[in-house]
C-alpha cells in the first residue's frame, strides 16, 4: 500500500495539545466519538489482553464535577508553574493554555476517560509499562482519528491526583485504572503546525550510550 507521505508526516506532525481552539458550542456526535475509538483499539496490547474501557461524560454536572477534581488536584501545581514560566516562552504558553484549559473544563462538549483493566503495583516499570502500554496507544490514535475529522484533544492527567473520587462519581470499578482525561471537540479552525522539537539525531546512540549516532 502506498502512502500519501505528505498527509500521513502532516497528521503526526501537527497533531498537538488543543486547549484554547476547543469549540465549546459545536455538538460532538456518538457516531464521530465511535468511529475514532473504533480505530483507535487497532493499537497495540500487552499480551493482546484489549483491556481498554472508554468512558463518555456528557452530562454537564459531571462533567463540572470532574473539573472541579482537576482543578483541585492540579490547580496548586498549575498556579505554581504559571508565576515560575516566562510568559513569552514556549513553556509559558504551554502553562497559560493548561490554565484556560483547567477553567474552562466544564465547558468541552465531551470528556472521555480511557480506562484498562488492572490495577498497577508499587514500584514496577515492568507493570507500569505493561499497564499503561496497553492504553496510552490507543489514546494517541484516538488523538489523530480525531485530528483527521477536524476535532481535536488534550491528553491530560491532573484529575488523577483524585483518581478514586472520579471512579465514585461515574461508577467505575476497583479492578480499572484511568489512563488519563480527554476533552473532545471540534476545533475552532484545523491550520495546527508541527511543534518546535530538537534534531533527534543529537538523542540517539548507536550501540552504545556513549556514542552518539551523529557525533559532531
Ligand atoms: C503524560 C502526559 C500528561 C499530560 N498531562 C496534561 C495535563 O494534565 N494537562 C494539560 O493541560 N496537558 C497535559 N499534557 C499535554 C502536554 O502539556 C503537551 O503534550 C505538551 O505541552 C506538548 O504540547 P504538544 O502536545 O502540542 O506538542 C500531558 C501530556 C502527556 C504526554
Amino acid at each position: 500500500m502506498d502512502f500519501d507521505l505528505d498527509q500521513t508526516d502532516a497528521l503526526l506532525s501537527t497533531t498537538r495539545a488543543v486547549r484554547k481552539r476547543l469549540d465549546f458550542d459545536r455538538e460532538v456526535p456518538d457516531d464521530v466519538l465511535l468511529e475514532c475509538l473504533q480505530l483507535a483499539v487497532q493499537a497495540p496490547t500487552g499480551s493482546n489482553q484489549q483491556g481498554w474501557r472508554w468512558m463518555v461524560v456528557r452530562d454537564a454536572d459531571k462533567k463540572q464535577a470532574l473539573a472541579d477534581l482537576y482543578n483541585e488536584a492540579g490547580g496548586e501545581y498549575l498556579a505554581s508553574a504559571a508565576r515560575d514560566a516566562d510568559q513569552a516562552s514556549q513553556q509559558g504558553r504551554v502553562i497559560d493554555s493548561a490554565n484556560f484549559l483547567a477553567q474552562n473544563l466544564g465547558k468541552v462538549p465531551v470528556l472521555l476517560i480511557p480506562l484498562i483493566i488492572g490495577r498497577l503495583p508499587d514500584n514496577s516499570a515492568n507493570a507500569a509499562a505493561g499497564l499503561m502500554g496497553s492504553i496510552m496507544p490507543a489514546m494517541w490514535s484516538f488523538q489523530l482519528a480525531l485530528r483527521s475529522r477536524g476535532l481535536g484533544s488534550c491528553l491530560t492527567t491532573l484529575h488523577l491526583g483524585k483518581e478514586q473520587e472520579a471512579a465514585d462519581l461515574l461508577g467505575i470499578p476497583d479492578h480499572m485504572t484511568q489512563a488519563g482525561l480527554l476533552p473532545v471537540a471540534y476545533t475552532k479552525g484545523t491550520d495546527f503546525q508541527p511543534a518546535k522539537r530538537d534534531d533527534v539525531a543529537k538523542i540517539t546512540y548507536l550501540d552504545t550510550y556513549k556514542n552518539p549516532i551523529r557525533p559532531d
